[in-house]
């Protein structure tokens, strides 16, 4: 897959259902450019409507914000992989930190996710980024290229080649305090590299790398002219049509 512009909003546990078929059709009509994809990541509620309501438009796609690392079986209140292509899910979040943490979700058991999306042709967008004190000791270019490592690299070169990557500090994850451009720009970098030394360089040149963590209207444009952020994962401010868009017009 080509490396892309991507302005993904993830919503979490937002909106109703009216309320998010309503911010869909607002971003549907408004005046995105050409060259950026704006991708949604809506709950599971949502999911067949907005898929429904937006096939026609151009630039826009739907993820899905997670599903069960089995395919099927008695998991009680779950979702599968195959129930979201059933319905033409694209893309698939996997990875989320506040999955890691509250799900306790492992390395072991994303890379698992990762498989099932890809076997079932759902691009994964898969989630990466240290917490504070990891990054206060110095550890987090190390910890996470870990992540990467345990939770892509099993891939092949083909089934690299169709993932998204999504840099996300936990510490800069709804709390109004983003990683500085140049911060973001280094880790991005150092993952780029990582990816040449197990792949090759043009794989990694061709990875979409977007950063997440408190990016608002007045800093994405910033970030987003970095060489290796190719766009970013936004959750609070993707929750309303105007400063999604102004962040979907910053590149
Ligand atoms: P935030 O969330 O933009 O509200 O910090 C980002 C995310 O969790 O994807």
């Amino acid at each position: 897959m080509a490396r892309m512009k991507i302005a993904a909003g993830n919503w979490k546990m937002n909106t109703n259902f009216e309320e998010g078929l309503q911010l869909a059709r607002d971003l549907s009509n408004a005046n995105r450019p050409d060259d950026v994809l704006t991708l949604l990541a809506v709950p599971c509620t949502h999911l067949k409507s907005i898929i429904d309501q937006t096939l026609h438009v151009p630039n826009l796609e739907i993820a899905a914000q997670n599903f069960h690392h089995e395919k099927n079986g008695a998991y009680t209140g779950e979702t599968s992989i195959g129930m979201l292509s059933s319905i033409s899910a694209q893309y698939a979040l996997i990875g989320h930190s506040e999955r890691r943490e509250y799900q306790r979700e492992s390395n072991e058991l994303l890379a698992q996710k990762v498989k099932l999306a890809l076997e079932e042709g759902i691009t994964p967008i898969f989630c990466c980024g240290e917490k504070l004190d990891i990054r206060k000791q110095g550890y987090h270019l190390g910890y996470v290229k870990y992540q990467l490592n345990e939770g892509l690299f099993h891939l092949s070169p083909e089934e690299f080649s169709k993932v998204i990557i999504a840099y996300e500090p936990v510490w800069a994850i709804g709390t109004g305090e983003t990683a500085s451009p140049q911060q973001a720009q280094e880790m991005h970098a150092e993952m780029r590299k990582s990816i040449a030394r197990q792949y090759d360089q043009g794989l990694a040149d061709d990875v979409s790398i977007l950063y997440g963590g408190s990016v608002k209207p007045k800093n994405a444009k910033e970030l987003f002219s970095q060489a290796d952020v190719d766009g970013g994962l936004v959750g609070g401010a993707s929750l309303k049509a105007d400063s999604f868009l102004e962040i979907i017009h910053s590149f």
